[in-house]
């Protein structure tokens, strides 16, 4: 029996709208070919930015966009990406295949795209291989109003207004391609890095150190954290670990359940951050920001492995799902999220080839899902059927609820089975109701069913509602899906 009790008329925490953000890195296909074709390309674009993909992603409602990395940020030099496309140097992208690339997205377009979407900017500077320099001057080229060298610069590239910002992270995997750093030594060069990061324009810029395990992540907070805004910590979901990882499609079904197991392991993953982030902050100051998270599966087979291109199927929208619910659990300190990547890396959002554009399962449950942004976590109580397979133990359910500004409540509900149905009675307290449970489902028949470019719907959200009966709820979820309903009270 699956049962869930929601306080609608509880609840303080507000799930920030961040938690539903985004990642893309200078990484295989993503940024060129995925989202810059350039101007002259006759893939249809506004100044070099294809129009596709542009208009798929407004949909989601996109609250903020990480940009240029990843491991790809410690090597990029931001001057080099500004001024005169053809005039730009080219440069090799060390970690992700060792392609060289033109410099043609930058500072500039960037921005542009950020407007497009119309998406906040975050963006990470480099200390792996930069200056302090560096990136305060990249500070002042983006925001700076007044006169100044880096504001002459950017308005003798066309560029008068400065652009606003407010998440900046100071260094990626600080501990790994980052610069091989030790926890004390990026402690100490996050305080001096960070003391010359300046919106100028007088605002409040949210500071970003570097996060990882237990160990890094206490010295720190200890040595550090009175000088962020925001930790940034990733965690990606494999079919077991690291060094064993799963095809994406044509898997067997004990990988459904070890991939699924991976992903709630985030979950144990927040409280142990989050435990040592008590311990020096006690007040909940310091946001945790997951900018990195999602499914990483093996490269699709003939593709170049440093490029990280996999399909995406049901299984991966069940995790995002209930990534998501875990995210809103946990509002009270998880300030932000981004699913690594946008387009055509890893858990990807959009799928290209050439002029062709595919939405994955995945890009469905970020739709149904915006309407928890910036609305209000209600307590739930969540009683669950247990799966017992391929030697694990892992939850039915998955579920998360919210209400929003204007009064309105919403469900999300998962189904992590692979073979069974789920049926679940939900109860509102502290209000009337509910009269309809009215929405939309994402399904699928097998474990890998995906959307491709020849079948674009074979995974795509259809109306769902569940039986109202004596003031409840009785849902009933096909296997491997993912709901989201409104609960008219
Ligand atoms: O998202 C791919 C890579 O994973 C990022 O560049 C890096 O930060 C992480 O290790």
């Amino acid at each position: 029996m699956n049962l869930i009790v929601i306080d609608a008329d509880q609840g303080t925490q507000k799930i920030s709208r961040h938690i539903y953000g985004h990642f893309a890195e200078h990484l295989g296909r993503c940024i060129y070919e995925g989202l810059w074709v350039g101007e002259d390309s006759p893939i249809p674009n506004t100044r070099g930015i294809r129009n596709d993909v542009v208009e798929a992603l407004k949909k989601l409602r996109m609250p903020n966009l990480r940009w240029p990395g990843g491991c790809f940020a410690d090597t990029y030099h931001w001057k080099d990406g500004i001024g005169p496309r053809e005039g730009r140097p080219d440069m090799v992208n060390i970690h992700w295949g060792g392609t060289t690339e033109n410099n043609h997205f930058g500072t500039h377009e960037f921005f542009d795209l950020c407007s497009m979407l119309e998406t906040e900017p975050y963006i990470c500077g480099n200390v792996g291989s930069g200056t302090v320099r560096e990136m305060a001057e990249w500070l002042e080229y983006i925001t700076m109003a007044g006169s100044s060298p880096m504001q002459r610069l950017r308005e003798s590239n066309g560029r008068t207004e400065p652009w606003d910002i407010k998440y900046w992270a100071v260094g990626n995997e600080n501990w790994g391609c980052g610069g091989n750093m030790a926890p004390l030594q990026y402690a100490y060069e996050f305080r001096r890095y960070q003391t010359y990061c300046r919106h100028f324009g007088g605002k409040q810029l949210y500071k970003i150190a570097c996060g990882q395990l237990d160990d890094w992540n206490e010295v720190l907070m200890r040595e550090a954290g009175r000088f962020m805004d925001g930790l940034s910590v990733h965690y990606y979901t494999f079919m077991q670990d690291w060094d064993h990882k799963g095809a994406a499609t044509g898997f067997p079904q004990a990988e459904w359940y070890s991939t699924l197991k991976s992903a709630l392991g985030i979950e144990d993953f927040i409280n142990r951050t989050a435990s040592i982030m008590d311990r020096y902050d006690p007040a909940k100051r310091v946001g945790m920001i997951i900018d990195e998270w999602g499914t990483w599966h093996k490269v699709e087979p003939g593709t170049n492995p440093g490029f990280l291109y996999q399909q995406n199927t049901i299984r991966d929208a069940v995790v995002a799902g209930l990534s998501f619910d875990i995210f809103n659990r946990h509002a009270d300190r998880v300030h932000m999220a981004n699913i690594a990547q946008t387009v055509n890396v890893l858990q990807a959002m959009i799928l290209t080839e050439g002029p062709k554009m595919v939405l994955t399962p995945t890009y469905h449950v970020f739709d149904m899902y915006k309407v928890h942004q910036d609305a209000t976590h209600l307590p739930l109580y969540l009683q669950s059927e247990r799966i017992e397979e391929a030697g694990l133990s892992i939850p039915k359910l998955s579920a998360s609820a919210s209400r929003d500004s204007g009064g309105k409540l919403h469900l999300s509900l998962c189904n992590l089975s692979a073979t069974d149905k789920a049926s679940v009675e939900v109860e509102l307290r502290g209000t009337a109701g509910p009269k309809s449970a009215e929405g939309r489902l994402l399904a699928a028949p097998k474990t890998d069913s995906h959307n491709d470019f020849a079948h674009p719907s074979e995974v795509a959200p259809r109306p769902y509602e569940a039986r109202i009966e004596g003031g409840r709820v009785l849902a009933e979820l096909p296997p491997m899906s993912v709901a989201v309903v409104e609960l008219e009270p």
